[in-house]
């Protein structure tokens, strides 16, 4: 353990609480993490002391807002490696980064027939955007199917490529299956038909390192609330020359250099994509939550939660009836499991009268269920706060459920 759990779990104070008189077990963070107190006191420090719309005011306060905005810009391009905050738009999360480019690569560069891939193992979010995109413009989204351990079939998906490719749009690990795929690999082959890609970085961002040049990628999308952060914030990372060519989302303030009712023109980079007031607050919270998991380390965070992932699911299949959905070689701190015929939502249920909080159901990826043969799971999702003794409880839990039926 490379670092003070205890010390860490201080930090947190919602872990101390207490659910039906037993002490909370949290493994809902593939849904939400909890956040530290460095990221809400910096909020309320900025209500109470700075607050001021940014970009506008000429006074103190719209100043000081605004280099603590553009801080938080500057301290999630450093985050992600990208090349200059020109590439950093903030969003209210991924979903919202994910349609922003269907939406604006789908009215300026889609023509009817040309083709998207996605896989079989996206969020809702990254099929119905595209869905959208297919009833205005009458593209065709192509997509890459899973083995039964949950790997993306990587000899079916070179096969998808053809002269109408135009995106590829895939998660960069699954939220169900804890996949951790290879993004890297697959840029390269789609670089190689000359079609850019956009990585869902949901539920890879809180769990290791990314950095969007050593991958390629061409768009990257990720939200605070699941890396400690406020809720409502995210990030669309894009290369200058892909949101160059991109027209702008929403029309407003902030993203116009000037108006007329004859002729308007827009804002440079990022701003184009920013209409209206931004959650300049949220910003400088998300800013301390990777401030927060920078200075643990992401190659600390992943070491544990790997740790905790492997005991889990070791200590988990002695469980007479389990059945694990998702045991691709590269697994990320995810697991979704069945037990017997033990329904999910009973499951849940009865975990949660425990103290212990899991996520149950579709997961927001009815394909993938559908491709499972199931209508959904329970799922348990480490942070970089649970310990080995809360993997115990989830065990003796699931036992001590599964012999009530
Ligand atoms: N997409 C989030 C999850 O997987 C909500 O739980």
């Amino acid at each position: 353990m490379s670092y003070d759990m205890n010390k860490i779990r201080e930090d947190f104070p919602i872990l101390g609480r207490e659910v039906y008189g037993k002490p909370l077990v949290y493994l809902d963070n593939g849904a939400t993490t909890q956040k530290p107190r460095s990221v809400v006191e910096a909020m309320t420090h900025e209500y109470y002391n700075v607050n001021a719309n940014v970009h506008r005011g000429v006074h103190f306060l719209s100043q000081q807002a605004t280099e603590l905005h553009e801080q938080a810009r500057e301290t999630v391009r450093r985050f992600l490696n990208a090349r200059s905050t020109a590439e950093i738009v903030f969003t209210r999360g991924t979903t919202e980064s994910i349609n922003l480019v269907a939406t604006t690569f789908g009215d300026a560069i889609l023509k009817e027939g040309d083709e998207v891939i996605v896989s079989e193992m996206e969020h809702h979010s990254n099929i119905v955007s595209w869905q959208l995109v297919q009833a205005r413009k009458g593209i065709r989204l192509r997509v890459i199917p899973i083995t039964d351990e949950g790997e993306l079939r990587l000899d079916e998906y070179e096969k998808l490529f053809n002269e109408r490719t135009r995106l590829v749009s895939i998660t960069h690990v699954s939220n169900v299956l804890g996949t951790v795929n290879p993004v890297k690999e697959m840029i390269r082959t789609a670089h190689d038909h000359g079609v850019p890609v956009l990585v869902d970085g949901a539920q890879s961002t809180p769990h290791f390192a990314v950095d969007v040049q050593d991958l390629d990628c061409d768009f990257f999308a990720f939200s605070g609330h699941k890396i400690y952060g406020p809720t409502g914030i995210g990030v669309l990372y894009g290369k200058e020359e892909w949101l160059d060519r991109l027209p702008p989302y929403m029309g407003g303030g902030e993203m116009i250099q000037n108006v007329s009712f004859e002729r308007t023109t827009f804002n440079e980079l990022p701003y184009k994509f920013e209409a209206g007031t931004p959650d300049y607050v949220a910003t400088t919270g998300l800013a301390r939550a990777l401030d927060y998991v920078t200075a643990l380390g992401m190659d600390n965070i992943y070491a544990h939660e790997q740790a905790l992932t492997d005991y889990a699911m070791e200590q988990m299949a002695t469980i007479e009836g389990m059945r694990f959905i998702g045991t691709p070689k590269h697994k990320d701190a995810v697991i979704s499991f069945l037990v017997g015929d033990i329904h999910h939502l009973d499951l849940g249920t009865l975990l949660d009268r425990l103290g212990i909080a899991v996520r149950t159901g579709h997961h927001c990826a009815e394909p993938l269920m559908r491709r499972m043969g199931i209508e959904g799971t329970v799922r348990a999702s480490f942070g970089l706060y649970n310990t080995f003794e809360e993997v115990d409880a989830l065990v003796a839990g699931i036992r001590r459920v599964a012999r009530m039926f």
